[in-house]
């Protein structure tokens, strides 16, 4: 069978995009019965040198330096968005006027306006888009929502979420310019709420349904640095460390944490949820497994089983190696490649979709109102 192709402009050479265009490179071998396959097109960076390393190194037939270039190029089909957070919008718009579908990195935007004008762009425009909430795609994690949605877990009472770093903590680690965007709210919008916790929301309310209102706290630890861009010492903007916790629609309590000054953690997201009949927890260290507690079990053998999704009945894992063999972060980037093509070939939305992403912005927003008022905040979400 000849397969449609999929031309794909990236723009960005950074952390994503190296995940992205592997998921591009490998999806065709893992799930060949997809109608489509991705050409790795264009990719754009700012510094032709390392732009033209990057399109050789990943097989990118051209390098560009000027983003406009992809958006306005009739060989694209598609743009992927791995830039920095502040050109999220300015690119999905461009992409969406010029009738490119788009795969836009999360979160979606700096702020829930700007989010607004996008969700409205790719609408008006009617053109195929997701945003890169990866973990959803974690087959322990798509296990959670089938054992969540089969009811197994009867009324949910607590949802649980953490995620934890600690590469901040020195003060004298500038701020802004390249690599260190993450620090500079101009660029990034907000510290951990958009960029840690994002994750989580999604994640959660994916699981559990719609986050209704929140009562955060928010503390910046040091709050001053140099900024690399203007050589200058300036106020720190973001957020550092945040702890929030809420009501979902479904009556059940959530509470969540998020910092990247948990000395000895890089990247521990963890989430648990607690219903009447059972309870589900996973480790993103330990990403492979789920683990489950079901108070149906008969009660002598009844406690934590520790599941290694891993077998072919489990979610994707038929495409992946033999049953007991692990899969890793990598894949999951692959597995939403793979949903996509998917969602082309059967005219569905491949979810999150702008609109989804656009509810977990209200979110993160009411988060950092809520801290900076001291007060409790309706979140607007529409789950
Ligand atoms: N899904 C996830 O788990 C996940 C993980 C990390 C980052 N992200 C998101 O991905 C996006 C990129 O993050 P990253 O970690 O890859 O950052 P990065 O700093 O590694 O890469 C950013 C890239 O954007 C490029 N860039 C900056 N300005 C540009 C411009 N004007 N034109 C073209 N290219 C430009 C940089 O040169 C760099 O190649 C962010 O929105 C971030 O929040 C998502």
């Amino acid at each position: 069978m000849s397969k449609k192709e999929l031309r794909i402009g990236m723009i960005g050479y950074g952390f994503m995009a190296r995940t992205h265009s592997n998921g591009y490179r490998k999806v065709g071998n893992f799930f060949p019965e997809l109608e489509h396959k991705p050409v790795l097109k264009t990719v754009c960076g700012r510094t032709k040198e390392k732009v033209e390393a990057f399109a050789e190194q990943w097989g990118y037939e051209s390098a560009v330096t000027d983003w406009k270039e992809i958006v306005e190029n009739d060989d694209i089909d598609a743009v992927d968005i791995c830039t920095p957070n502040h050109l999220h919008a300015e690119i999905a718009i461009a992409a969406a006027e010029a009738g490119k579908m788009i795969l836009c990195e999360k979160p979606l935007s700096r702020t829930v306006e700007e989010g607004q004008t996008m969700v409205d762009a790719v609408e008006k425009a009617g053109v195929q888009n997701t945003v890169w909430y990866n973990y959803r795609r974690i087959p322990a994690v798509t296990l959670a929502k089938q054992v969540v949605d089969s009811g197994k877990l009867g009324k949910i009472f607590h949802y649980r979420a953490n995620f934890l770093q600690d590469w901040t903590i020195n003060p004298e680690l500038p701020q802004g310019g390249e690599a260190l965007w993450r620090m500079d709210k101009k660029v990034a919008g907000s510290g951990v709420t958009g960029d840690l916790l994002a994750h989580c929301i999604d994640t959660a309310m994916w699981l559990n349904g719609g986050i209704k209102d929140v009562s955060a706290v928010t503390e910046t630890f040091v709050k001053e640095r140099l900024h690399q861009e203007t050589n200058k010492v300036e106020k720190v903007g973001i957020d550092d460390a945040c702890i929030f916790h809420c009501h979902f629609d479904n009556g059940s309590l959530g509470q969540f944490e998020s910092t990247r000054y948990a000395r000895g953690h890089k990247a521990l997201y963890t989430f648990e949820i607690n219903g009447e009949n059972g309870s589900l927890r996973w480790d993103l260290h330990d990403l492979n497994r789920l683990e489950f507690f079901n108070y149906e079990d008969e009660s002598e053998v009844r406690g934590w089983r520790s599941i290694h999704v891993t077998d072919g009945d489990q979610p994707y894992m038929d495409k992946w190696w033999v049953p007991g063999l692990s899969i890793g972060y990598e894949h999951s980037f692959i597995h939403q490649i793979a949903d996509f093509l998917e969602s082309l070939e059967k005219g569905k939305p491949c979810n999150p979709t702008f609109r989804d992403a656009q509810e977990t912005q209200k979110v993160c927003e009411a988060i950092l109102d809520s801290a900076s008022s001291k007060s409790w905040k309706e979140t607007g979400v529409e789950w």
